[in-house]
């Protein structure tokens, strides 16, 4: 199958401040020490790949008081040109949500609905070509789902996590295409496996050795999948379909329990 790249606009936050200080998901661990310069590295790497691709990296100044702002993903989710900003579960996130909101309406945003409810954005929302999906469980608030499809008029699938390792929907699946999609049964409630395999029969299946190595927190153009190197399984049946995967090392970015995607937060035009 022929695939073209489509180029995108991403909004990233560098981590200079990033450090794992309280827990917050099993993959923090604030007795691990982390290396500030490499994490520093790894970010600029993946930037500069996004750039290389032909794609537009906008960047969020960075808080000294919020460690986890490097991920980026979870501020916002962004369909049509119109922002559903986040609503953080944990005290500890909760500035970064208007961080983000001034942030968008600095910067020509005009249609911005500030939530009443739980939701963190691009961790728990995806956006296919004909729907939304959206996951629950650990953080966002299934109420936040009707208020994403009230505000985009999109169809919003509500998918139940039920491991603690994946607990943001961008751990467990992601979208390759259109409609096409690769995600981690065991991940999701026997319900919600039962509606994915319905909406997306032809998915491709991730294996827990690839989830566990954050393989679904990749980030596809439609062509390229940057995917960390760790999920090295997913290269052939990634090649198989027509895409083109690019391995990248986030490893430091990976001891705050986040890879690529949850670096990375789509703005759609
Ligand atoms: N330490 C962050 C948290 O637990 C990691 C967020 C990862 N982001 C993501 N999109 N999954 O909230």
């Amino acid at each position: 199958m022929r695939r073209d790249a489509t180029p995108r606009r991403y909004l990233m936050c560098p981590p200079a401040h990033f450090k794992v200080t309280y827990s917050i998901n099993p993959w923090m661990d604030p007795a691990k020490p982390v290396d500030l310069p490499l994490a520093q590295a790894q970010w600029e790497d993946l930037r500069d790949r996004y750039r290389a691709l032909g794609h537009t990296v906008e960047t969020l100044v960075p808080d000294p008081a919020l460690p986890d702002m490097v991920y980026a993903a979870n501020g916002a989710l962004v369909v049509d040109g119109r922002v559903l900003g986040a609503r953080f579960a944990y005290a500890e996130r909760s500035a970064e949500a208007e961080i983000h909101l001034e942030w968008f309406r600095t910067h020509g945003f005009r249609d911005i609905h500030e939530p009443s409810h739980i939701n963190e954005g691009e961790g728990d929302f995806a956006v296919t070509a004909t729907y939304i999906l959206a996951g629950r469980g650990y953080r966002s608030s299934p109420l936040s789902h009707d208020e994403a499809q009230e505000f985009f008029g999109r169809p919003v699938i509500g998918l139940d996590l039920v491991d603690p390792r994946f607990y943001h929907l961008d751990t467990a699946l992601c979208v390759l295409d259109g409609d096409e999609i690769m995600y981690h049964p065991p991940a999701f409630s026997p319900g919600s496996q039962a509606v994915l395999r319905r909406l997306f029969p032809d998915a491709l299946i991730v294996n827990e050795e690839d989830a566990a190595a954050f393989g679904l927190n990749s980030v596809s153009d439609g062509l390229h999948v940057l995917l960390p190197q760790a999920a090295a399984g997913l290269l052939k049946p990634l090649r198989d379909r027509g895409f083109e995967p690019i391995p990248m090392d986030l490893g430091e970015l990976l001891k705050g329990g986040g890879s690529i995607k949850c670096c990375t937060q789509e703005l759609r035009p």
